[in-house]
């Protein structure tokens, strides 16, 4: 019951919702919404209440935990079980220790991690509720090699979600999410298979929000929501972006890309741009062309040449 009044009260966007639409979509009495309301409250929503206005969401809590984080999701797989602590050195790591007795769609989140891991070994700036750190276990029933395009569907999910908050938004192809240029979210996919089959991938996601400022090595590539100028709730966001994330992943496992790819191809930053492809220890010159349907990169190189590029192996910075 607290997940439809919750409902009601998100989809409003800020706009009061009567009481006579909630008694009338919830068959319950005008008294049994009152107490509704007051236990929200308790779990740290703020509600005003008008008379003959009705009520409307002001802010969320600002901490997660398992009551909170499974009030705003009504999921068909992701979410199936959440899993919340407090710290952690890393959400992919103890996801990882779990997963195989875990069901599909499970997920680990932290307010903070003490070794958050990014990609090539790197660190992952992770302080305390400053961030959403969360870890997906995943078993879908892929090929192993389809299995990095799941990173692809987490920045095309965020994307959306920030979009649809007014946020101006680009991913650097294959997996930053980018505002102005920095980085807002890192995403870190690992995964145990044998040849043939996966047994499950661990997704890691680190999307920076109320964050003011990072250790001085990042601090001109990484960026928040806040240092952006937009205040968004880590629970409003989580809760948001879920559902995105979910219908692009179960599309994915039935096998359309199509929203996931027009998604990717709408928000990038780099096709259409000259960009820098450093790989091993060259540098080489091109222009991003195109994002084909398996989500590698096409670039056409200086002499004319046109190579197909998968992620993992470069990493790119785009002229400004
Ligand atoms: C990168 O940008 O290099 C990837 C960063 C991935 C960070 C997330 S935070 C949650 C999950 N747990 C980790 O240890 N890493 C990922």
């Amino acid at each position: 019951m607290n997940k439809l009044i919750l409902k009601l009260l998100i989809d409003a966007n800020g706009e009061f919702v009567s009481g006579q639409k909630i008694s009338d979509e919830l068959g319950i009495t005008r008294a049994a919404i009152w107490k509704r309301m007051n236990k929200l409250k308790e779990m740290g929503f703020e509600i005003e209440s008008v008379t003959k206005k009705g009520y409307k969401l002001v802010s969320y809590p600002d901490f997660m935990n398992n009551d909170l984080i499974e009030t705003g999701i009504d999921l068909k797989k992701i979410g199936s079980k959440v899993i919340t602590m407090e710290t952690v050195e890393s959400t992919n790591d103890f996801a990882k220790q779990i997963a195989r007795d875990e069901q599909d769609g499970t997920i680990v989140i932290s307010e903070e991690q003490t070794r958050g891991k990014g990609r090539r070994g790197r660190f992952f700036y992770s302080g305390s509720k400053e961030g959403i750190y969360i870890s997906f276990i995943l078993k879908p029933q892929i090929e192993p090699s389809k299995a990095s395009f799941l990173t692809s569907i987490a920045a095309a999910a965020l994307a959306k979600t920030l979009d649809e908050l007014n946020v101006e938004v680009g991913i650097k192809w294959p997996n930053d999410v980018l505002i102005d240029g920095k980085k807002i979210c890192g995403i870190l996919t690992e995964m145990s298979a044998d040849v043939e089959s996966v047994e499950y991938i661990i997704l890691g996601m680190g999307i920076n929000i109320k964050g003011e400022s990072f250790p001085k090595e990042i601090k001109d590539i990484a960026t928040s929501l806040k240092i952006q100028g937009y205040n968004i709730g880590r629970l409003e966001l989580l809760w948001r972006f879920l559902p995105i994330f979910e219908e692009l992943y179960l599309s994915f496992v039935d096998g359309d890309k199509s929203e996931i790819l027009k998604i990717l191809k709408e928000y990038s930053c780099i096709l259409g741009k000259e960009i820098y492809i450093h790989y091993q220890d060259k540098v080489e010159k091109g222009k991003a062309i195109d994002i084909t349907k398996d989500g590698t990169l096409l670039v056409e190189f200086e002499n004319k040449e046109v190579k197909e590029l998968n992620s993992g192996e470069i990493s790119i910075r785009w002229e400004s």
